[in-house]
């Protein structure tokens, strides 16, 4: 067991002091990676993930204005073996299980430049602001991983 790619050397042992809200820009790589250090004992999880989505994503991907709703107990359903939205027509699948290289979701996060629109997360004046591989490394993990669901217990899910 043990991923690798979540290593992340951050010599600045620096974390926290950020507010939550509405503005700061991701700043260089290695004070956001240790934020998600202490809590990367199990990349596989699809919590990590999440709050992934809701640190850089959810300001824009949510509700009846998104494509792809990226809030807490939608985003699983919205991204796994699920086809991109029409505008990105080249866009294919966001989500594969095991293979992050085909994921369009993971393509957004790690290519400058993806098929269709911008690298992910853009900022308010839509320039891209690309994550460290620290954290674009959470998604691909997990993706790598099979995509699981977030609940320990793998039984509720009604309907189908
Ligand atoms: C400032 C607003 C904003 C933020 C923050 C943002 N996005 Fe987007 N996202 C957009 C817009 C606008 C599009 C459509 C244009 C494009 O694809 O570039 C888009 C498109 C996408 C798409 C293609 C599917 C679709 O909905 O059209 C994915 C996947 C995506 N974003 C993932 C993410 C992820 C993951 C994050 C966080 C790491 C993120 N985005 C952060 C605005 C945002």
């Amino acid at each position: 067991m043990g991923l690798a790619s979540l290593s992340c050397v951050s010599a600045a042992g620096q974390a926290g002091h950020d507010g939550g809200g509405g503005e700061g820009r991701p700043e260089g790589g290695s004070s956001l990676c240790a934020r998600y250090q202490g809590l990367s004992t199990s990349p596989q999880s699809f919590t990590l993930v999440q709050r992934v989505f809701d640190d850089f994503c959810v300001s824009c991907h949510t509700g009846a204005g998104a494509n792809v709703d990226l809030s807490d107990g939608r985003a699983w359903m919205d991204l796994v073996n699920h086809a991109a939205p029409a505008a990105e027509t080249c866009g294919g699948v966001l989500v594969v299980p095991g293979d992050p290289t085909s994921s369009y979701l993971y393509q957004k996060l790690t290519e400058p430049h993806p098929c269709a629109g911008a690298q992910m997360p853009i900022d308010e004046l839509f320039t891209s602001a690309p994550l460290p591989p620290c954290i674009t490394g959470i998604v691909g993990d997990w993706i790598a991983a099979g995509a699981p669901a977030a609940a320990p217990d793998g039984g509720d899910a009604g309907g189908g």
